[in-house]
């Protein structure tokens, strides 16, 4: 039977429970890719029926993580942001997302102000998932159509995180929705 959504929540419960570390989370990633392999899912909860935006497919009630399906139409180019002291796995369902992965030059020690350095850019297609350890700091750009499903230690809704505009530095909190 085909790797499907309940099979894999029943393996992030057990992977994150046993290691809810780096270590643990690079498994999820590797079973995200394994259920974005399904067609089945990706027709159920990405396809063309599905509400538009942002839907919570799960939350554990016990360890708190979170599966999200982004529904997306249009395209988007986010600014660099980080997932506070969460970490965040993007999944791609169709067409793809071009991610950029982010470092500070600064000693953080300036609430307000960050000097960012670009570490990696890379394509993410239909299949592949990335991590996004807590702290990363990234930025997101995709088509229209471009659909990903999104897996969070925790609601990010809950907790402070940055954007930083990475043309002149300037650091803003995030409000709840702000979204990926
Ligand atoms: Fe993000």
């Amino acid at each position: 039977m085909a790797y499907d959504l309940d099979q894999f929540i029943a393996d992030c419960r057990s992977t994150l429970a046993k290691d809810p570390g780096p270590a643990g989370r690079e498994q999820v990633r590797l079973d995200l890719e394994k259920l974005l392999a399904n067609p089945d899912f990706i027709q159920k909860h990405c396809g063309d029926d599905q509400p538009r935006g942002l839907k919570v497919l799960y939350e554990d009630p016990k360890l708190g993580f979170q599966v999200l399906a982004h529904i997306n139409d249009k395209a988007r180019v986010s600014p660099p942001h980080d997932h506070g002291a969460s970490w965040a796995i993007y999944g791609q369902a169709t067409k793809y997302t071009d991610m950029s992965e982010w470092e500070r030059e600064d000693d953080q020690a300036d609430p307000k102000h960050a000097k960012l350095k670009l570490k990696t850019k890379y394509r993410l297609t239909p299949g592949q998932a990335g991590i996004y350890q807590d702290g990363a700091i990234h930025s997101i750009d995709y088509p229209d159509y471009a659909r990903f499903v999104r897996v969070t230690g925790t609601n990010l809704d809950k907790i402070n995180r940055i954007r930083i505009d990475p043309n002149t530095g300037v650091v803003e909190m995030m409000t709840p929705q702000q979204a990926t």
